[in-house]
């Protein structure tokens, strides 16, 4: 579809991230049942349960603005996703695959974040503040997430991984 203006693209992109947000509600689950290390596993299921809740957040700014929900595919999260489960499949079980996973997270992770931003930016600039400030609160939550990630990489698992025989 054409967008016309800047509010019409502040909505497609919405769109986009509501269908991602939802693909990543599907893929979490699996990825928290192929970790081996259960910190990893628990920060992908906790990262479900707020993946549930940035869906709600959405739902209230399409509520908030009065915007017709469209579902669109988000290609690009298809794409991360698939790359996850690629990485999933070449690896056995164990620290390298979850290091694996975590890469193909913050992947994930990095998108949201610029995807976010770029909202915001949006959002402000015509005007929904009320909006901006919904997106600030999901946009803390994916660097978090991304913080964690790299906490768990740096804070033993890589380690453990590269001590995997060869
Ligand atoms: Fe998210
Ligand atoms: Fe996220």
């Amino acid at each position: 579809m054409k967008m016309k203006n800047l509010e019409e693209l502040f909505e497609d992109e919405l769109f986009d991230i509501y269908n991602g947000e939802q693909q990543l509600t599907k893929a979490l689950p699996k990825m928290a049942e192929k970790a081996t290390d259960p910190r990893l596993a628990e920060g992908f299921r906790s990262h479900l349960e707020e993946t549930e809740g940035q869906v709600r957040r959405i739902e209230k700014i399409f509520e908030l603005l009065s915007i017709k929900e469209k579902s669109e595919k988000c290609e690009a999260m298809k794409g991360l996703i698939t790359e996850a489960e690629e990485l999933i499949k070449n690896t056995d079980e164990g620290p390298v695959r979850d290091a694996a996973m975590i890469t193909a997270a913050q992947k994930v992770e990095h998108y949201e974040i610029a995807a976010y931003g770029s909202l915001i930016s949006l959002a402000n600039t015509l005007g929904h503040m009320e909006a901006a400030s919904i997106l600030a609160e999901t946009l803390e939550e994916e660097r978090a997430t991304d913080r964690r990630l790299s906490d768990l990489a740096e804070g033993g698992i890589n380690r453990e991984a590269m001590q995997e025989a060869a």
